[in-house]
């Protein structure tokens, strides 16, 4: 089992371009895991509790679950709209969830992993968190990304993360599967070095906020938003659930075969939510080292010139605007395409154009123009293995196997701009080489027609496979070209069934229809 999850994102505003990278990426990586034959399951959700979404709340004047059901429409209407299919829906706020961080409290509580203390210091209302001095810059002052910081006295009640760092630094040092890119590794440990010797404040008091899961053992808090948000990878998965909850069977879901459950997540929330607290949390509950996630980071889409597109800079990208101006298609293959997994891009609009238009709208397009018309007009549509085969046939098919195999090793790595790229060389392959074929000519001469169907035939088998390949990142496009060449339904293709001759001797083909039109830009 294959059981990935998405960061939950917050509801105090609409879906940005992060947010739509993000789960595109996550529905990329399942379709492939299925595509290669594997069981897969998808959760992804929003974060609905703390305080940002009370303030916002208050500001529009209404109350914060009335607040939060509209802006999780939204997000559940763009995934909808980008073709995001997730096997569980993860909503804080769900009695489900609520009834698991509160078993999850009472054990912890009842372990001894939990006390309470009085704390005086500075908080980020911004971060909604307690500042140390070690989170001061260069010149002493709380940098901009705190926000407000003022200084407040709590009686509060605290994990004690202290306990469990030793063992994640040795944990982490030792199972270099878990933090992947692993250059991220260096910069979790560092952060842990810092943390050394520092318990987590899990709760805020409810005169300061009201907006959350209420502590089982103490009514007068709620649960800081961290730890609540980061149960939800566990709580929907069936962790601590009613057998008629109508949740997943956890044992079903989690490092099952020996695969760690998969936790997709952005650079930002690496350190400290994911590779600190997370990880401590899960091993506090009793969780062994096997059993442990790993943490998949991706990194961050920003604004030409490095900037971050955040509300606040006002660039802020809509990929529900880009859906209806580009296509679902076009946002999707530039979301995945235009970033190398682990790494940052520039979020550029005309390389968004260009990539769709030079590689799917002409190289591809053109590719299945060709093998499709052609073997309409030239072959009534009827396509034959032919023989024999010269160099060139043997160098189209040599050029797919290796395509093939460079896209299922970077896929397996969860880089699906190189798995692109590699398509991308075998569609270029197959346009040189019906330039130097010349199907057109061939057909001119009856004494051809031998020669001419084996031309047609590299043609169509080469797009047949490309569908395929293509399919967990261009679902409903692959399903046209798939359509259109009387191939049975994708979801029965496996990764292994793509050998030579995937399109049987004989083989009718169906109508063409051009499916990657091409964007024209007005000026
Ligand atoms: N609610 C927390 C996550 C809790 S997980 C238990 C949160 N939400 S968020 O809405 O701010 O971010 C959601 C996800 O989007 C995170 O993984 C974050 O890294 C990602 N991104 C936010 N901005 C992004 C970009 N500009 N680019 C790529 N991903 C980005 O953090």
């Amino acid at each position: 089992m294959f059981y990935l999850t998405t960061a939950i994102d917050y509801t105090n505003g609409a879906p940005h371009i992060g947010h739509a990278y993000e789960k595109v990426l996550a529905d990329v990586i399942i379709r492939y895991r299925r595509l290669r034959g594997e069981e897969a399951y998808f959760l992804t959700g929003v974060d609905q509790h703390g305080q940002k979404v009370q303030q916002t709340a208050e500001k529009e004047g209404v109350h914060p679950a009335t607040f939060v059901k509209r802006t999780t429409r939204k997000f559940l209407k763009l995934w909808e709209k980008l073709g995001v299919h997730y096997d569980g829906w993860a909503e804080t706020t769900d009695p489900r969830h609520i009834a698991c961080v509160q078993s999850i409290l009472n054990a912890l509580q009842q372990s001894g992993q939990l006390y309470k203390k009085t704390h005086s210091g500075h908080y980020s209302v911004r971060q909604e968190q307690f500042l140390q001095d070690r989170d001061r810059d260069e010149s002493g002052n709380f940098g901009p990304q705190w926000g407000e910081v003022t200084v407040i006295e709590e009686e509060n009640w605290y994990f004690r993360l202290s306990d469990h760092t030793a063992w994640l630094k040795d944990f982490i040092e030792n199972n270099p599967d878990v933090i992947t890119p692993a250059f991220r590794k260096a910069e979790l440990l560092n952060a842990l070095e810092r943390s050394i010797g520092t318990d987590l404040c899990i709760s805020r008091p409810k005169e300061r906020l009201r907006w959350g899961i209420e502590l089982p053992f103490d009514s007068n808090y709620v649960t800081y938003v961290w730890f609540d948000a980061l149960i939800n990878y566990i709580s929907f998965a069936g962790y601590h659930a009613a057998p008629d909850a109508g949740l997943p069977d956890f044992d079903k879901l989690w490092n099952v075969g020996g695969r760690r459950a998969t936790n997709l997540i952005g650079k930002d929330i690496l350190v400290p939510a994911h590779g600190i607290y997370w990880l401590c949390m899960l091993h506090a509950m009793g969780f062994a080292d096997a059993h442990i996630p790993r943490l998949l980071v991706h990194g961050f889409w920003n604004s030409k010139g490095g900037d971050k597109l955040s509300k606040s800079t006002g660039n802020i990208v809509d990929p529900d605007a880009l859906a209806d101006t580009f296509g679902v298609d076009a946002l999707r293959y530039y979301l995945v395409r235009d970033i190398v997994t682990g790494k940052d891009s520039d979020f550029d609009l005309e390389r968004l154009i260009m990539l769709f238009n030079t590689e799917l709208a002409n190289e591809l397009g053109n590719l299945c123009n060709r093998a499709l018309n052609m073997s309409q007009r030239f072959t009534a549509g009827i396509l034959h293995h032919g023989a024999p085969l010269t160099a060139d046939d043997e160098a189209l098919q040599a050029s797919l196997t290796e395509s093939t195999a460079a896209y299922q090793a970077a896929m397996d790595e969860c880089d699906v701009s190189h798995a692109l790229e590699a398509i991308s060389r075998h569609v270029v392959h197959c346009n040189g080489y019906a330039e130097r074929m010349k199907p057109w000519e061939l057909n001119k001469d009856p004494a051809n027609a031998e020669r001419l169907a084996t031309v047609l035939y590299h043609l169509a088998e080469s797009v047949a496979h490309a569908a395929v390949l293509l399919s967990p990142v261009l679902p409903d496009a692959a399903a046209k070209l798939a359509a259109q060449l009387n191939l049975p339904s994708l979801t029965t293709i496996k990764l292994a069934d793509l050998r030579w001759g995937l399109l049987p001797d004989g083989h009718a083909i169906g109508k063409p229809k051009p499916v990657f039109p091409r964007i024209v830009v007005e000026e």
